[in-house]
């Protein structure tokens, strides 16, 4: 099997896009790494950690590059676009963290220049790579479940990381930015199938007493072109010291041959001690009692990192380098993903069904 070179720029050097410029750094394929941030304190501490060859307080300067061949683009929501435009004119295979924008006009754009361009993009759905969810497309796929009637989820989390989100990015509510993941293995485990319909409700006072005009609970309800009805909530305001150090979910699917019940709580790992255990997300915020393994890209063991986000970096320069299959959600599916979050977003304020154009 013959490997490709990669040149790899990370473009955001903040939580994920650390992650991302590890996992690079340690790819067999991956010959340079170059790494940017608005914040140069931070491309250059990221830069340091990982060997890179290269670091910037300038993105054009690591996207154009000569060396770099593919690109990351892990900045903070609002401000995607941009780079990843930058990389698809130059024709720089990109992978983007999810939302892949926070407007249909913005997706339509980076569409339409991958497409002209000749161009891949993928979005990090990194739950997709979470084991049980991966084995559950494969049952699905298998048939085991028949035809998929209906499919309900509710992921959680603490009113402490919904802070921290929408800090960074205003517009990045707990439905367009959170329940997102569960939107896109809604949508992948009914590929090929075309949600109609969206109606929601929402309620919240905790994130408006924080001066954040968004709701703590929003559940919707999507409807399919072939009848299937998807019922997903999230409620992001429980309690900053809740155990749990990233998402909880609970997902079942019905279908007509049989049914996957998903337990994703992570209530059956629990640390009890009495020197403190830090939130990976949250600086300073430190536990006594916590879901071992529940921060939601995966976790440090024994100076490794490992889990969803580890998975889907080493999958995306597999595939990059050896062509390997690459289960990513593509910059299609990340659209009608974002229509419906957006569409959700539009019911619960205004009470109304939306039509999905699709
Ligand atoms: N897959 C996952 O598990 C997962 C988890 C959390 C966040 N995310 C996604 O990753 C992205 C980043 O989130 P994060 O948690 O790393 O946030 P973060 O705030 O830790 O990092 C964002 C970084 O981007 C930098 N930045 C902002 N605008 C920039 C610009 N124009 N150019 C260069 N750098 C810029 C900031 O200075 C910051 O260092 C978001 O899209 C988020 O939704 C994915």
């Amino acid at each position: 099997m013959q490997t490709k070179d990669l040149g790899i720029a990370v473009v955001g050097s903040g939580r994920i896009g650390s992650l991302r410029a590890k996992m690079a750094a340690q790819h067999p394929a991956v010959k340079f790494l170059a790494v940017s941030d608005i914040n140069a304190d931070a491309a250059g501490k990221l830069a340091k950690t990982t060997g890179a060859d290269f670091f910037s307080a300038d993105n054009e300067a690591v996207i154009a590059h000569p060396a770099v061949n593919a690109v990351i683009v892990s900045t903070s929501e609002h401000e995607h676009l941009k780079p990843v435009m930058r990389a698809l004119e130059l024709g720089k295979p990109v992978l983007v963290e999810k939302p892949i924008a926070l407007t249909l006009a913005d997706a339509d754009k980076i569409i339409a220049k991958a497409e002209s361009t000749g161009t891949p993009l993928r979005v990090g759905y990194a739950q997709r790579f979470k084991r049980r969810y991966l084995s559950a497309k494969d049952q699905i796929l298998e048939g085991r479940i028949g035809d998929i009637t209906a499919l309900t989820g509710r992921a959680c989390n603490t009113r402490a990381q919904g802070i921290e989100i929408l800090k960074r990015s205003v517009d990045a509510t707990p439905v367009v930015d959170v329940l997102t993941y569960w939107v896109d293995v809604a949508g992948w485990f009914l590929e090929g199938i075309r949600p109609r319909e969206v109606t929601a409700r929402g309620h919240g006072t905790v994130f408006r007493k924080a001066g954040f005009d968004v709701n703590d609970a929003t559940f919707a309800l999507i409807t399919y072109e072939n009848g299937a009805v998807v019922n997903l909530g999230v409620y992001f305001a429980l309690p900053a010291h809740a155990p749990q150090l990233g998402m909880g979910v609970r997902l079942e699917v019905f279908g007509s041959e049989g049914a996957l019940i998903l337990n994703d709580d992570h209530t059956d790992e629990l640390l009890i001690t009495n020197k403190g255990i830090p939130h990976a997300y949250i600086p300073g915020l430190e536990f006594q009692t916590a879901f071992l393994s529940s921060s939601t890209p995966g976790n440090w063991h024994l100076g490794d990192y490992w889990g969803p986000v580890a998975d889907e970096s080493r999958v995306w320069l597999d595939h990059l380098s050896r062509g390997r299959p690459c289960p990513m959600a593509t910059a299609r599916e990340a659209r009608q993903t974002l229509e419906i979050t957006l569409a959700i977003e539009e019911s619960a304020r205004t009470g109304r069904p939306i039509r999905l154009a699709g």
